[in-house]
């Protein structure tokens, strides 16, 4: 049994990174974790290349993850919110699923699914949507788990005055930037250990859906 990671956020070893680093060690079972940083993985452009063998012909960086998803038994997919929705790779990414879906292609249903989202201070938005993806592609959801990370305003050096960022939106105007304030994930200890459990939650999962019926391929 395999379990594959996948973190959507651009900013490498940041809060996606991390929670979906904290599900995984909750899982005695093999582990991937892959960043989409650095990574070109561009939209999918409905062209119905992969309809005949359910195998995209957009050439990117897409192609190297294919095998990787279709051999995992679950997915853990974390993204960031941005504006209120998961973040434009996560998007492109999770869009990209559409070359499992054609005719016999039942490649992803019956795998499962965990979903990780993270924000500034709407973490749930980037669950909210990568659950409508596992929906829509007949991965069965685990379960999911948030965190809060430090918007890009923490560090600007204009957060306290701006007036259309995130220090004002979140805390209010006249808010003080202090360490305390910036909330990272080693700030969020019950956030990391919901992660931990939800991946023995998943292991268990693994282990009573591992009958014929569960797809190893
Ligand atoms: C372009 C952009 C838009 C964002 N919009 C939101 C938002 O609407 N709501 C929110 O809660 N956080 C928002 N954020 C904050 C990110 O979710 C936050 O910085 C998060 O920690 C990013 O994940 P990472 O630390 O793994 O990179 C935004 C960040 C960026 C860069």
């Amino acid at each position: 049994m395999k379990v594959l990671g996948i973190s959507c956020s651009p900013r490498r070893g940041r809060t996606t990174d991390g929670l979906v680093g904290d599900v995984l060690k909750g899982v005695r079972a093999e582990t991937e974790f892959v960043s989409l940083s650095g990574l070109r993985i561009g939209p999918c452009l409905g062209c119905l290349g992969c309809v005949p063998d359910n195998l995209c012909k957009v050439r990117d960086d897409m192609s190297g993850l294919r095998d990787k998803i279709v051999a995992a038994d679950a997915l853990v997919i974390g993204a960031p919110n941005y504006f209120d929705m998961l973040n434009g790779l996560a998007h492109c990414f999770l869009e990209r699923l559409y070359q499992f879906r054609h005719r016999e292609g039942d490649i992803l249903h019956g795998k499962l699914g965990v979903a990780v989202g993270v924000g500034g201070g709407k973490p749930e938005s980037a669950v909210r949507d990568i659950e409508k993806f596992f929906t829509y592609n007949q991965i069965e959801q685990v379960g999911s788990v948030t965190a809060r990370g430090p918007a890009s305003c923490f560090h600007c050096g204009h957060g306290e005055d701006c007036t259309v960022g995130a220090i004002h939106m979140f805390f209010g105007p006249g808010t003080k930037i202090t360490e305390e304030l910036v909330p990272d994930l080693s700030k969020q200890p019950d956030a990391r250990e919901a992660a931990r459990l939800l991946g023995q939650k998943l292991q268990q999962h693994l282990e009573h859906d591992s009958g014929p019926a569960m797809r190893t391929s």
